[in-house]
Formats: structure tokens, sequence, C-alpha cells
């Protein structure tokens, strides 16, 4: 199929507004259509057409288990697909629209195609102008997974979305670099207990501040054992893999920086560094992912500087390992994915 490609810059423009328009009617048809929101890009069909959902693990060859997120205009909308708790609307006080999914047992309207035969989906309301102006125009929730092909790092602008889903999609719309850079936080509600299934830019203190008992899914951390049954299927892949092994350095920076220099001196290292490193460093392929301090940075650059450190040919890349606090944890999570747990200490 040819993917039509369609850039957004400002969603109130007449132009834009029947671009929007287009992309709502390919939903309403069962048709795919990329769209930005605040964490990463989506890759958006009907949340109610068994059909369309399928589609979208076909076009991400996506393993049959692993559920898809439903978008929904206001967090209110909840009511239509799930049974939601008096806690559900604690949190979109909170955090809604927002980088916050949240997983409650699903109502019939939803196919079970869309939540992979569990009993339960996960609805979020995101931040952004152009994907809240296409939910509404669509007039269904849309069911989106992260635009990459399965295994691959998130999207996080659409040059990177065309690399993976061109000919596979109807249209992508661009709107542009997504703000966050990392997906949304999963938590799954259990009567008055949240359980932290994917950590993201609504941190766990934050959600500490909404509830009392918040659990952290041992798949957050850990690697699974052999025959653990993760609560979120997707914790269980690989994930946000660059071809090129990965290797994650734990330790003072002054002994980062002296076991890097040696590196670079027989091997071909990509660096995932930081501003401040920039200078000391020379003879490798130098990734900056903002000052040391700036885990927001950190987040917007990370799946950005994974998939062109890919690009470069080298023998390996090299990144610090991030501290398991505030955003850390989302960082954290996600780059011992991309590392496949190779830590190593220095
Ligand atoms: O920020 C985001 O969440 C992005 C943007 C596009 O909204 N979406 C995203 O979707 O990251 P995806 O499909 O790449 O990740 C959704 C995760 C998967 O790990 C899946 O296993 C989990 O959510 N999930 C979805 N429904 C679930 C359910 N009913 N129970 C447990 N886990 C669920
Ligand atoms: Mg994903």
């Amino acid at each position: 199929m040819t993917t039509e490609f369609v850039k957004i810059t400002d969603p109130s423009t007449p132009q834009s507004i029947s671009a929007i328009d287009k992309a709502a009617k390919i939903i309403k048809n069962g048709g795919l259509v990329v769209m930005p929101t605040e964490t990463v890009y989506g890759l958006g069909g009907n949340g109610l057409d068994a059909l369309a959902a399928k589609k979208i693990y076909a076009a991400k060859d996506r393993p049959a288990d692993n559920p898809l997120i439903l978008h929904i205009e206001v967090p209110e909308d909840a009511e239509k697909y799930c049974h939601v708790s008096p806690l559900y609307y604690d949190l979109a006080r909170a955090f809604m629209p927002g980088p916050l999914t949240v997983i409650m047992p699903k109502k019939d309207i939803v196919p079970f195609s869309v939540t992979a035969g569990l009993e339960t989906v996960a609805v979020r309301c995101p931040d952004h102008k152009i994907a809240n102006a296409l939910i509404k125009a669509a007039g269904v929730p849309i069911a989106a997974p992260s635009a990459n092909l399965s295994g691959k790092p998130s999207p996080t602008t659409a040059e990177y979305v065309m690399e993976d889903m061109n000919g596979r999609v109807d249209m992508v719309i661009d709107g542009g670099e997504s703000e966050i850079g990392l997906e949304s936080t999963i938590v799954m509600i259990k009567n008055d207990t949240l359980t932290l299934l994917r950590p993201g830019a609504v941190t766990y203190d934050a959600l500490c501040m909404v509830c009392e008992k918040v659990e952290i899914a041992n798949s957050v951390l850990e690697m699974l054992k052999e025959n653990e049954k993760p609560l979120s299927p997707g914790m269980k892949y690989k994930h946000y893999a660059p071809s090129t092994p990965l290797v994650l350095l734990d330790g003072e920076e002054e002994n980062v920086l002296d076991f890097l220099t040696c590196e670079i001196k027989t091997k071909k290292c990509a660096i995932l560094c930081y501003e401040e490193e920039s200078d000391l460093l020379h003879g490798a392929e130098l990734l900056p992912i903002g000052k040391k301090d700036d885990l927001s940075a950190h987040a917007h650059m990370l799946f950005t500087s994974l998939r062109d450190a890919d690009k470069l040919g080298c023998d390996i890349i090299y990144a610090h390992l991030p501290p398991k606090t505030g955003l850390g944890l989302a960082l954290y999570n996600r780059m011992i994915r991309a590392a496949a747990h190779t830590i190593k200490k220095v």
C-alpha cells in the first residue's frame, strides 16, 4: 500500500482540519493512521473494530498476545469501555490528559483482539492537540501501540516512523518531535491498590501522592525468570533494542570515563554521553543526551540516540546506567531491555 505522509504544524488551520478529517475517515473505515502523541508516535486504528486491531498487529509484526491501549478523548470516556472505580477518577484529576495509561476490567464492547484475550483493557487520554483532534473526529477510541516494528525503539519523529512503517499503514501524520520521548506510565487498578507495570513520565512518587498503595511489578526492574508470566505482556519481549550490542556502565563518572578512554583505543564505539563529557571523549561516535542531571533531556533523546547509534556501524554502544529514582526509573526500565540486561560495573 502507499502511505500518505501529512505534516501538521498548527492543527487549527483549514488544511490541517481537512487532513485530520481524512485521517478520521481512514480510521472509521478500518484503516491505519500513525499519529503523534506527547510520549511517542502511535499506530492507530478503530479500537472497537476487531479487524482493525488485527491489521495493527500485522503492520508491527507484533505478537498477538500483546494487548493495545485505547486512546480516548476525555477521561470520562473510559466508562464506555471499562468498569471504572473512584481511584480512576483520582488518577484522572491528577494526571489526565497526560502520559498515564490505566488498566481496568473491560466491558463487552471492547473486542478481545484489542486486549489480546485479556478481561482487562488499557485506556489513555493523550495530551496532544493532533491526537485529541483525531480521536474526536474519528468518534471512536483509537487503539494505538507505539508506531515501531515490534522490538525496535519507539519512534519519536515521523522520519523514524517512516523507516519502520512506510508501505504498512494508510497515513502518517507528522506532528514534529515527541515532547517526552518515552512511552506512558502504565498502572493497573485492583481494588484500592495500583500496580506500576511500566514507568514513564508520571513517576512512582507522583502516583504515591494520589494512592497510598502503589506496588512496582517485578518486570519493571528485573529480568523475568524462566516461565514467569508478567502482568503486562509487553514486558516479556526484548524491547527497544538496537542491532548493535548496547552495554550500560555502572560506576563513578571518573571510572566510566577511564573505562571508555581505554575501550575507544581498541573498538569502534558509539557513546550516549552527557554534554559535559563531549570534550573528554575523543575517537568515538558521540551521541550527547543532555546535561548530566537533566533526566527529561535524557528521556527525550534516548530512543533517537539508540536509533542513530545503530546506523553508525560501530562494534558496540555504551551508555550510563541511569538512576532508579524519579524519571530515572523509566529510563532504567527501557535501557536494561535495550541492553538485554548487560550491565558492566566499572
Ligand atoms: O505512550 C504510550 O503508551 C504509547 C502511545 C502511542 O500512546 N503507546 C504504547 O503502546 O506504548 P504499546 O502497545 O507499545 O505498549 C502498551 C503496553 C504493552 O506493554 C502491553 O503489554 C501493555 O501496554 N498492555 C496493554 N493492555 C494491557 C492489559 N490489559 N493488561 C496488561 N498490560 C497491557
Ligand atoms: Mg511499544
